[in-house]
């Protein structure tokens, strides 16, 4: 049944429901966060940690990944309550049952991880502490310091990171395979109306 919320349109191949405008500015917004924020934690931890270079750009590159990473989890937590009280369109009527189901799967644990991995890195930098954001203010703390707990909660960020982007590129792929081989509207829902094939 057509929900009074969630938009539909006509294609060819007959009407189908596509993710409203906020759902689709939500998505692309958290994507272009998350394509600056997982390069830069990995080449300042590099550029620190590997190379021991401790100067003003590693620096900043910490700054910038803390103040990006804070911005994504509230991003997260607003798209999360809204999707939890707007809900989302039913599943694109040509896809298969396995489909739905590895999908929605997919879809729930990413979100999972949109909140855990920003809230370990929250939870590392409140600890160890160094919530310091380019000389100029400090993220209010979460925690109480425990340098050792840090070190530990850093290398769950980075593990929780590193499935997130797994799940990211599966997804990815998922999005590519149903627009390019399968040619379906998958991926036409969650673009804008002039991007949209029918
Ligand atoms: C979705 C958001 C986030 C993503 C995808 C992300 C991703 C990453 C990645 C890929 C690394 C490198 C891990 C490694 O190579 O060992 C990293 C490290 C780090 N992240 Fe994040 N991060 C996010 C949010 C945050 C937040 C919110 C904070 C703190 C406010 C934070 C603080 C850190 C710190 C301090 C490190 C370095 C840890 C170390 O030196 O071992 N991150 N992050
Ligand atoms: C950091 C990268 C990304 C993240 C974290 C992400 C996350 C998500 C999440 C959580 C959903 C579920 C939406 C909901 O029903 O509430 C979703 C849906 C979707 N995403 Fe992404 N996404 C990313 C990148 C991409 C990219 C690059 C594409 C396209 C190539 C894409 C295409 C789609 C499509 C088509 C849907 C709707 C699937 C459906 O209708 O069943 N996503 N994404």
């Amino acid at each position: 049944m057509p929900r009074s919320n969630i938009p539909t349109v006509e294609t060819t191949s007959g009407a189908i429901e596509v993710y409203t405008p906020t759902a689709r500015a939500y998505h692309w917004i958290v994507v272009a966060l998350i394509a600056i924020q997982a390069p830069v934690g990995l080449y300042m931890v590099y550029r620190g940690g590997t190379l021991n270079i401790w100067d003003a750009t590693t620096n900043n590159l910490y700054s910038a990944h803390k103040l990006v990473g804070v911005t994504i989890l509230l991003f997260v937590l607003l798209r999360l309550g809204y999707r939890l009280t707007a809900g989302a369109p039913h599943p694109e009527p040509t896809i298969e049952p396995w489909q739905k189901t590895v999908s929605e799967i997919t879809h729930w644990a990413i979100y999972v991880l949109l909140l855990v991995v920003p809230i370990l890195g929250y939870i590392g930098v409140s600890m160890y502490p160094a919530l310091n954001i380019f000389g100029a203010f400090n993220l209010p703390a979460l925690t109480a310091p425990d340098k050792k707990l840090a070190e530990a909660i850093f290398g769950w960020h980075a593990y929780a990171a590193f499935a997130l982007i797994g799940l990211v590129t599966l997804h990815i792929g998922a999005a590519l395979f149903h627009h390019i081989i399968r040619k379906d509207n998958v991926l036409g829902r969650m673009l804008p109306a002039a991007l949209r094939k029918d």
